[in-house]
């Protein structure tokens, strides 16, 4: 059985890794991948950007032709534009939801009318088309406000603002000044919540025909933890995330049925309710407040770094999962997980999440991680092509991106796994890498304090 993996990020990386092992998958097809899926066993790259919709279902179109064939589509973007459907229209199975549901993370507005029309715990929020209104009802309120643009903003369009000068100044920089183009025509005012946060991904199962088989499910992985601010100790700007651990140590079976109870089943009435085709993937990002969980977003797609930490402790087939996502048996999928946890901390380039240089030379050696238990997961790096074919593993790769790699380690205990996971980080090197020393810590990812 063929698969193609459409993505070129650590997530990326992981779900082929995770594909590539599962005895039933002949080959790993990564359009584009990158640095990492390049020298993964069983995988190839296939240099098409993910943006060209026509060539990627081309592509897909040629490559797969086995019955059991299908695609894993891993980022947001070509989900919101519909890749799905069009994967699908062509007559190829898919795990990524389609383009309607997909508004579940592309529009802050269509996510919290999805929440209020189900009753899923979240944060009181309303949504403004005119700058003049928001600006007039911040006027009105006092205290910490959240302001979310409304559309897709790569992690740029949610602003957590202490006092309501600042909430007002994100309004006129989304609204008025157009900073985020598009994605900031209508903005979410949203109250402020206080706790600990954390990442639920789960595989969703849900179609017309699923529901009335009566077999529809969300089934949540272990839960993890990401870690935004650059540097140790949760200060400096927010990131793309520094780093993820799994679980999350002290989380009571309490807060997570209730996470079942008042987000998860709610959810999943809400995609049967509105006759979704939802095959894929769900993040609930989550915040553990004082009144119980509440969600603070959905993103329709697995998290990264998340997806680094929770992978290696799998203890099933992921193809196999992934079939049983687009056949509608999640429902008799022996789901199981190895014991003890992940950290997967991640390196980027000296400079993120501000200007930084790429095409940095990056040495892996993959011998010397696996020595330490882990696994090098690829993120921004790319093979550079002039350097010569063959040689060691990690050899002529370049950066390529901001978060370039995370090393990913499991260990009986957290401080066993983040002692390995650092232990693997010293055998990766590049110039003007800089890393969290703290994933996993206690107080490592607590929420800013306003
Ligand atoms: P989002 O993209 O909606 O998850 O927001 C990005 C980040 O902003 C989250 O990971 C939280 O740290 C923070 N955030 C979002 N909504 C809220 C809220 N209602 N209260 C406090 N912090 C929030
Ligand atoms: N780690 C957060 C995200 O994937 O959106």
């Amino acid at each position: 059985m063929k698969v193609v993996v459409v993505g070129s990020g650590g997530r990326e990386h992981a779900i082929a890794w995770a594909l590539a092992k599962s005895p039933r998958i002949s080959e790993v097809i990564c359009v584009p991948g990158n640095g990492g899926t390049a020298g993964e066993p069983k995988c190839r790259n296939i240099d098409i950007p993910v943006s060209d919709s026509a060539a990627v279902v081309a592509a897909c179109s040629s490559e797969l032709a086995g019955d059991g064939d299908f695609v894993v589509i891993g980022p947001e973007d070509p989900l919101a534009a519909g890749l799905s459907d069009r994967l699908a229209g062509a007559g190829l199975r898919v795990v990524g939801p389609r383009q309607k549901p997909a508004a579940l993370e592309a529009s802050k507005d269509a996510a919290k009318r999805f929440m209020a029309k189900y009753g899923v715990a979240c944060a009181k929020s309303e949504t403004f088309s005119s700058a003049n209104d928001a600006i007039a009802a911040l006027r009105n309120g006092s205290g910490p406000v959240v302001v979310k643009a409304d559309g897709l903003a790569a992690g740029k369009g949610v602003v957590v603002a202490a006092d309501r000068v600042t909430a007002e100044a994100a309004v006129r920089d989304f609204m008025i000044e157009g900073t985020l183009g598009g994605a900031g025509r209508q903005v979410v005012l949203e109250e402020y919540l206080q706790g600990d946060e954390i990442s639920i991904l789960a595989a969703v199962s849900v179609t017309p025909e699923i529901a009335a088989a009566g077999r529809a499910r969300i089934v949540p992985f272990l839960p993890a933890r990401d870690h935004k601010r650059l540097r140790d100790g949760a200060t400096g700007p927010n990131t793309g995330g520094m780093g993820a651990i799994a679980p999350v140590p002290g989380l009571d079976e309490a807060t997570l049925a209730r996470f079942r109870a008042d987000i998860l089943e709610p959810t999943l009435r809400g995609l049967v309710e509105e006759r979704y085709d939802y095959r894929g993937f769900i993040f609930f990002g989550l915040m553990l407040t004082a009144s119980g969980p509440k969600l603070l977003e959905y993103n329709v797609r697995l998290g990264d770094p998340e997806t680094q930490a929770v992978f290696p402790l799998m203890d099933f087939d992921f193809a196999g999962m992934c079939e049983a996502v687009i056949d509608g048996t999640l429902a008799d999928f022996p789901f199981a997980w190895k014991d003890g946890f992940c950290c997967s901390p991640v390196a980027v380039s000296g400079g993120y999440p501000g200007e930084y240089r790429k095409g940095v030379p990056l040495t892996i050696d993959g011998a010397r991680a696996s020595e330490a238990g882990a696994k090098v997961f690829v993120a921004g790096a790319k093979m550079d092509r002039r350097a010569p074919k063959g040689g060691n593993a990690g050899v002529g790769l370049v950066t390529a991106g901001g978060r370039v790699l995370a090393a990913s380690a499991r260990g009986t205990t957290l401080d066993e796994a983040r002692e390995r996971a650092y232990r693997a980080l010293e055998a990766c090197f590049f110039d003007g890498m800089f890393f969290r020393r703290d994933i996993g810590l206690p107080g490592a990812a607590a929420s800013p304090a306003l």
